[in-house]
């Protein structure tokens, strides 16, 4: 289990995150969902270790990884960008960082990702060759061989859309469900993190708006940033699809 515990952090003298305390069972998949600037990626990156907390502490399966270093939690990210190597083809991206911690997975593993991720025929491809679904699963699949104990994705399916968004996060989905992967994804779409996730947090501006799961937040929002922002936004989504329907119908 995860726990983070009262963190706080600010930037600059502006506090970012503010008394953040909450738990993430193993094996769970949270959404962290928020507007753009409510803290979402300084959560992740306090979690990953590539960002110091100032207030708080963060502990794993009991222990206090607060102060330690990145590479000792043994968590992984795929970033927004994918941050992929453009020089080094799709295959060379995803076994890059076996080089260093050789046997972490065996051969056997990598191929059974590569096909799980549906790679197989893009791997001698260079990356400015491949599109922003296949970009994805290279960065998804380069993150999996390292066998992170938790797995963090900052926004994986914002750069994407329609049938490929889709088939990504199925294919996200059942990853972590083989692996039993504990899981944490930021997003700012209230439909992602609610059809993809066990359980949601939300933010706005730094603070924990609600924490739950997606049928009680949908049931019983916790106040009125969430009933207005969060479900507008679906029911906006919900009138567009079915003014869609209705000019199809006209035409
Ligand atoms: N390294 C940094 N230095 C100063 N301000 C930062 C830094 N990182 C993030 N911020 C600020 O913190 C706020 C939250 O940013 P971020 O966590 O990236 O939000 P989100 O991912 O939800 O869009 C923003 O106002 C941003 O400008
Ligand atoms: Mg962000």
């Amino acid at each position: 289990m995860l726990e983070l515990k009262n963190i706080v952090k600010s930037f600059g003298g502006n506090v970012i995150l503010d008394d953040i305390s909450l738990n993430i069972e193993e094996g769970e998949m949270v959404s962290i969902l928020g507007p753009s600037g409510s803290g979402k990626t300084t959560l992740l990156n306090l979690i990953l270790g590539i960002t110091d907390i100032d207030k708080g502490s963060l502990v794993y399966n009991g222990r206090d990884l607060t102060r330690v270093p990145m590479e000792q939690r043994g968590f992984n990210i795929v970033f927004q960008d994918y941050a992929l190597f453009p020089n080094l083809n799709a295959y060379q991206n995803i076994t890059y960082g076996l080089k260093n911690k050789p046997g972490i997975s065996s051969k056997e593993e990598v191929e059974e990702l590569i096909d799980l991720l549906g790679l197989r025929e893009h791997l001698t491809k260079k990356i400015e060759q491949l599109s922003g679904g296949q970009k994805q699963r290279v960065a998804l699949a380069r993150t999996m061989v390292m066998k992170p104990k938790i797995l963090l994705l900052d926004e994986p399916l914002s750069a994407l859309d329609g049938v490929i968004k889709e088939s990504i996060k199925d294919r996200i989905k059942t990853i972590a469900r083989e692996y039993h992967l504990t899981t944490i994804i930021v997003t700012h779409d209230p439909e992602e993190a609610l059809t993809l996730s066990d359980r949601v947090l939300i933010i706005n501006k730094g603070k924990i708006s609600q924490y739950g799961k997606p049928e009680e937040i949908i049931n019983r929002p916790d106040n009125s940033f969430i009933r207005e922002f969060i479900l507008n936004q679906l029911e906006i989504k919900r009138n567009n699809i079915f003014s869609l329907f209705q000019c199809g119908l006209t035409a």
